[in-house]
């Protein structure tokens, strides 16, 4: 029988076919608010994760985007998000992926994050590093806020709350060489994790946009806190998570 690692690069690799050829089906789009749009591709797609990881670990606790908690045995937990970047999706942006965690005694123990596009894996397990189709990766070794560039999200309730983040992106935009804003929260962290970005934040996040790719930041070199500077943990809806040089200063900015 297969490990449960490579048990879940395999279901990984199964579900990003599956939205490859689903691409062009997309038959619905439903809405979760103003603008939080939600597809048949994504609950498909979450479906045949949650069916496999059931069929083989029936204890298993699931925590999944488009069907909530499903508790069970608490000492092994599935964090899954069948398409992060689903705006992006329905737009036909190449910009999403799938994020699928494991966590054992509260602990995450390896993430996995695949962007179907570009055919890019990337992967931790705890303290072994973390890896882009196999290779190893570093966060980027800028030291100035000034020479970073940055990458940021907004929340689904952006019409409606004064917490919608415009602030920060103008005063950051001005500071740095900018802030990309492409909508998919865990692949966001990934390019924190690769050095393609420096550093990012968000306001409104969930368990299944970071469990994966917190690992994967932190076991590139990377550090993610809470806005104040305090430990992360992925239920904390607010984060700030960079190269680890540029930490203090981008606190120091984020209001
Ligand atoms: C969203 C994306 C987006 C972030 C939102 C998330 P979804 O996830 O990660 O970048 O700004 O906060 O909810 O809805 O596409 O899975
Ligand atoms: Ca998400
Ligand atoms: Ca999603």
């Amino acid at each position: 029988m297969k490990n449960i690692y490579s048990f879940t690069e395999e279901i990984i690799e199964k579900a990003s076919n599956l939205i490859l050829k689903s691409h062009k089906k997309i038959r619905n789009i439903s809405y979760k608010g103003i603008s939080n749009l939600v597809t048949n591709v994504d609950k498909e797609v979450e479906a045949f994760i949650i069916k496999e990881i059931t069929s083989r670990y029936p204890e298993h606790s699931i925590i999944a985007e488009e069907s909530g908690y499903k508790n069970k045995n608490p000492d092994y937990q599935w964090f899954i998000d069948p398409i992060d970047g689903t705006t992006n999706f329905a737009h036909s942006y190449p910009f999403f992926c799938i994020s699928i965690a494991f966590a054992k005694n509260g602990i995450v123990e390896f993430g996995l994050i695949k962007d179907p596009i570009t055919n890019e894996l990337f992967t931790a397990k705890r303290n072994k590093g973390a890896r882009l189709n196999g290779n190893p990766i570093h966060v980027s070794k800028i030291k100035k806020l000034s020479k970073s560039l940055l990458a940021t999200g907004f929340p689904y309730d952006q019409q409606t709350t004064r917490m919608n983040n415009l602030k920060n992106f103008c005063n950051l935009t001005l500071l740095t060489h900018g802030v990309r804003r492409d909508g998919a929260a865990a692949l966001d962290l990934c390019y924190v994790a690769s050095g393609r970005v420096d550093g990012y934040w968000e306001i409104q996040l969930c368990p299944w946009d970071v469990a994966a790719g917190v690992l994967i930041l932190e076991e590139a070199g990377g550090k993610a806190t809470g806005p104040k500077g305090e430990k992360y943990n992925i239920f904390n809806k607010q984060i700030v998570a960079t190269n680890g040089f540029i930490h203090k200063e981008l606190l120091k900015h984020l209001k």
